[in-house]
């Protein structure tokens, strides 16, 4: 099985029979999501997504990714939350974090409209000067601001380099198939479109064109990654937890904030992962926090932070559990030399690989940890490639459906991402928010 769950480092903290009782709050969130009878079930095409996409577009989304590659050295993607992390996360798990500097004979990816930071947006734009430019606007909305303002950019710098006809050949749209302001300009230009489907979360969406198209132009193999998801679809399809590590992990990550832990912190030993890591605290952050209750999703890199946050791992608030993610075997192996002098006193490591000092700083990491009060879940993964991409995309959002729904929450809404916005745009002074202005400018003084 791709991802291996070991849930032995929760023992001193959670008995099996504990994990037996709320074996029936599993079974009614498996058989609500099932059947489409539970909180939110407008949202559940990810479910089959794996099997049931559209072919066609998919076919389309391949022959734009090659365009792409032959059109630019630069693809401009913007988006924010689910319209953007999806991607990034699987182009630095499946190519690298440094996939813009390493060679390759496909366009350097930079991200844009997930931030409204002017330092960055002229920094993207001094990295575009004198390149041949693509760019991919992502929203499922098609209104969200800060994916709008960068779009506006990016799209006069394309006018202004390739003329508006031009312009219109290197603008590829990634949004709802209907509805929003994007669609509409979509539509007027002529620009070709991808469709993030009614039924798909933006934080669910990353296996249709929003993030397979990005991915793609990256080089990576999208038919691998689905195969992946597909696979795990029918790997956790079994309502009986017995046969399904995923629901035995949504159980164990439930049963463990009913005790206290109300953070979880997802790990891994590899730098490839950060952007993963980012993508799931989006998930369970915003599936699961809601009513006042939720895990607090958090992540950390080891060795980086055992350097820095490791102290409170071991000895801090006793608040938190680890979701370890173990991978496998590296995508590159490094074998340490014989120094004659060892002037550094490491000799004892000559030879080494790398990844079994890794491996080891692991092992030792949660051993130590698990002694300091903090329980620890392993999922092991044989490598970061892109069907593991795909099967543990597919792992985390059939567990957070399924965790959302024994919380008792709806995972798939997201009510509190609006109260900022409307502030925003009262403050910005957008017409018809004048009375909000008023009574938030007076709570400012
Ligand atoms: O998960 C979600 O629904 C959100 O994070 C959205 O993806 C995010 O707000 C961006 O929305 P949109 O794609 O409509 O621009």
């Amino acid at each position: 099985m791709p991802v291996e769950l070991n849930l032995n480092y929760t023992q001193n903290y959670v008995r099996p029979h504990e994990l037996e009782a709320v074996w029936p709050q599993v079974a009614a969130a498996h058989n609500s999501l099932h059947a489409g009878t539970g909180l939110g079930n407008d949202f559940l095409g990810w479910i089959d997504l794996p099997v049931h996409y559209d072919k066609e577009e998919f076919a389309r989304i391949k022959a734009a990714a090659a365009r792409i590659k032959k059109d630019c050295q630069v693809l401009i993607v913007i988006g924010i939350g689910g319209s953007y992390l999806g991607a990034r996360a699987a182009i630095e798990f499946i190519q690298s974090p440094q996939y813009n500097s390493l060679p390759k004979d496909t366009p350097d990816i930079y991200f844009a409209g997930n931030s409204i930071s002017p330092t960055y947006l002229n920094e993207i734009l001094r990295l575009c000067e004198g390149k041949d430019i693509c760019v991919n606007i992502i929203s499922k909305s098609g209104t969200t601001t800060e994916p709008a303002l960068a779009f506006r950019v990016f799209r006069e710098l394309l006018i202004n380099k390739y003329g508006p006809e031009g312009a219109k050949t290197r603008i590829y749209c990634t949004t709802d198939k209907a509805r929003g302001t994007l669609k509409e300009l979509a539509a007027r230009e002529g620009y070709e479109c991808f469709v993030i489907p009614d039924d798909v979360g933006g934080r669910f969406s990353v296996l249709t064109a929003c993030g397979l198209l990005p991915i793609a132009a990256a080089g990576c193999d999208i038919d691998a990654m689905m195969r992946g998801a597909a696979d795990a679809r029918s790997a956790y399809s079994a309502a009986d937890m017995d046969k399904n590590d995923c629901y035995r992990y949504a159980a164990m990550r439930n049963i463990l904030y009913a005790k206290g832990k109300a953070v979880e912190v997802l790990v891994s030993y590899e730098p490839a992962f950060a952007m993963m890591a980012e993508w799931f605290k989006q998930l369970f952050g915003e599936s699961e926090g809601k009513d006042g209750k939720g895990l607090y999703p958090a992540s950390m890199i080891f060795s980086t932070d055992l350097h820095s946050l490791g102290q409170f791992v071991q000895d801090g608030s006793r608040v938190m559990f680890e979701t370890v993610v173990d991978i496998g075997t590296p995508r590159a192996d490094f074998f340490i030399k014989e120094d004659a002098e060892n002037f550094d006193g490491i000799n004892f490591l000559s030879g080494q690989n790398m990844s079994i000092v890794n491996d080891k700083a692991k092992q030792g990491t949660i051993l130590a940890h698990i002694e300091g009060g903090t329980p620890n879940i392993v999922l092991k993964i044989p490598e970061m490639n892109a069907y593991e991409f795909g099967f543990l995309v597919y792992f985390f959002e059939k567990a957070c459906a399924i965790s959302g729904y024994m919380l008792g929450v709806n995972p798939f809404d997201q009510p509190g991402v609006e109260a900022y916005k409307r502030n925003m745009f009262a403050l910005l002074g957008k017409p018809g928010y004048e009375e909000e202005r008023a009574a938030l400018e007076k709570k400012l003084k």
